[in-house]
């Protein structure tokens, strides 16, 4: 007989997710992915002008900051024709860069790592062990010493002796699937608090550029940074040093810290490679940061990435790469709470709706799952086909384009696991993906990115602007764009239409939209839900403690602010359907 269960909230991602699931003997036999929270931006931009477009839908998320405003700001150029200058574009590179690396770091450390180290248990750990588990499983990170794990251990031992986990309560510590020895847990939770201060470091790299942080300052055009040696308020040589110093200490801390630990910590939970697989569809426009405006059969790559060249692979075939074609990009919403004007059919982006049509019980509800429409996420589909985006994706593609540093991380990384390319559609493979692509991105900018703006620099090239396309009066009555980012969770695509100054219509197809949304109106489910029930063999021991589908579902890092970043036309505060 199967068994209900809710977790809700999903603990440990931004925003608001809820997963329902039938088990049955330990296994999930069905899954919804239920997105609870509505929210969003993209109508309330409709009318203004588009280069002030950024500043909004940045604030879709709090977390993708940066992400947003540059695939809005990509969009509105490609409409009208604008061309950023090359140290506008290594700017903007930078950004997303340090953004990804940071988001990577946090996710694997504080929001995930949780699910396979037993904070708890660093209480008995003895320092000495720990340094030595560090050695051996290849991290040469400075803080592996006996004084620094003493350290956090008495500070772990501190904090479970006076019965308040503070960020930590609500744990399910008791988990007997919980397997790493103590040492272990020690090191790993060290490395938690030392990624708390690294994270910090990295991502000021876009408060330098972006004068702030979240939410950075972007220009459709250029930048809005100004780069002048003689002035201490534009960037002069003591930014670029220190940015020069925190990309040292990012490639240090993620080749000597996350690389290794990601690895231990697979190789020790690793039937994960045989668990979570979502369907064996994944698509991406390059490696993490490609960016790219408009047709990507005519329109190259814009930034330091463009040796890996867009593609879709399709069906589990891991020996073929097909071209990617934003026209086979629609969304659905049969199972959301939203209505479209020609009925249950999917649309592309640059025609999408946005109705909002709530059918679902007044809360508090027990179970959404027995009506048809259960989310406020849409459920985008490439061809007709529910498809992953992310650092999987872009790691598989980019092994598959013969990447010659991916090719050889990886390889590694497999050998090392025993494991085979096709496992890398699992939880463990998403979470081990993803560290792959953080190393790979981490020097990208340090050896390419930032040692060209340097040499630019160098030669006098302080342009981040580009003033020709700036008055509405030298744009085209009517035009449209569109942009494709690799943000850290996957594809992110804006889609723009202009007219007569003023944007006409505006949608945004957001990586946790891809991976989070819901049936379709054949019937097939999302990825989330793919992933915990597509085979009917996902673990779910004990249901009071469902620890097994949480290490899934953070798997997809999901962001579910991003997810849902569509606003009512009017306006409507819907706050009442969220409580
Ligand atoms: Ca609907
Ligand atoms: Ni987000």
């Amino acid at each position: 007989m199967a068994e209900r269960v809710v977790i809700d909230p999903i603990t440990r991602i931004e925003g608001h997710l809820r997963i329902e699931l039938e088990a049955d003997a330990g296994k999930i036999t069905d899954a919804w992915s239920e997105t609870t929270q509505f929210r969003g931006l993209e109508e309330i931009v409709t009318g203004r002008d588009p280069r002030d477009v950024w500043a909004f839908v940045q604030r879709i998320c709090g977390v993708c900051t940066s992400v947003h405003a540059i695939a809005s700001i990509s969009a509105v150029e490609n409409a009208i024709g604008s061309v950023p200058p090359p140290q506008a574009r290594l700017i903007r590179d930078m950004v997303l860069a340090s953004q990804e690396v940071q988001d990577h770091v946090i996710h694997f450390y504080h929001l995930h790592a949780l699910d396979f180290v037993n904070v708890a248990a660093a209480a008995g750990a003895d320092p000495a062990a720990a340094v030595d588990f560090a050695r051996q499983i290849g991290s040469t990170w400075r803080g592996n010493t006996i004084e620094r794990m003493t350290e956090v251990r008495d500070t772990v031992e501190a904090i479970v002796s006076s019965g308040q986990l503070s960020i930590f309560t609500g744990g399910y510590w008791d988990h007997p699937d919980y397997r790493l020895p103590p040492e272990a847990n020690l090191m790993a939770v060290a490395h938690y608090l030392d990624a708390l201060e690294f994270q910090r470091s990295m991502i000021r790299i876009g408060t330098v550029f972006g004068g702030k942080n979240p939410h950075p300052n972007f220009l459709v055009g250029g930048m809005a940074c100004t780069i002048d040696q003689e002035r201490s308020e534009s960037i002069n040589q003591v930014q670029v040093d220190d940015i020069k110093k925190w990309i040292a200490e990012s490639v240090d801390f993620v080749r000597s810290c996350y690389v290794p630990d990601a690895l231990a910590i697979a190789g020790v939970y690793k039937d994960y490679f045989d668990i979570g697989a979502a369907q064996p569809n994944f698509f991406a426009v390059g490696m993490a940061g490609a960016t790219f405006a408009g047709n990507p059969a005519d329109t190259p790559v814009e930034n330091a990435h463009t040796e890996v060249e867009a593609g879709v692979i399709l069906d589990g075939d891991y020996s073929r790469v097909h071209p990617f074609d934003p026209s086979k990009i629609a969304e659905w919403v049969s199972s959301a709470w939203y209505s479209y004007s020609g009925g249950d059919v999917g649309l592309t982006p640059d025609v999408g709706e946005t109705t909002v049509d709530y059918t679902g019980p007044k809360p508090p509800y027990e179970w959404l799952a027995d009506n048809r429409e259960y989310t406020w996420c849409k459920a985008p589909r490439y061809d007709g086909k529910p498809i992953q985006v992310g650092p999987v994706a872009r790691v598989l593609l980019a092994y598959l384009r013969g990447h010659e540093r991916t090719v050889e991380i990886v390889d590694d990384a497999v050998a090392k696991l025993g494991i085979e390319i096709a496992q890398l559609n699992s939880t463990a493979g998403r979470t081990l993906a993803r560290a792959v692509e953080c190393l790979t991105s981490v020097e990208i900018l340090a050896e390419r990115t930032f040692p060209e703006f340097v040499d630019r620099l160098k030669k006098g090239d302080i342009e981040v602007f580009d003033a020709t396309k700036w008055e509405p009066s030298s744009w085209p009555s009517e035009c449209a764009g569109r942009s494709f980012v690799e943000v850290a969770r996957g594809n992110l695509s804006h889609w723009v239409r202009i007219k007569s100054g003023k944007v006409s219509h505006y949608q945004a197809v957001v990586p946790t939209t891809w991976l989070a949304g819901g049936r379709d109106a054949e019937g097939q489910v999302g990825p989330y839900e793919a992933s915990l029930a597509g085979d009917g063999q996902h673990p779910l021991v004990d249901p009071a403690q469902p620890l097994e589908p949480l290490r899934t579902v953070h798997s997809f890092d999901p962001c579910m602010s991003c997810a849902v970043h569509v606003l009512d036309p009017d306006g409507r505060d819907l706050a009442a359907v969220t409580s």
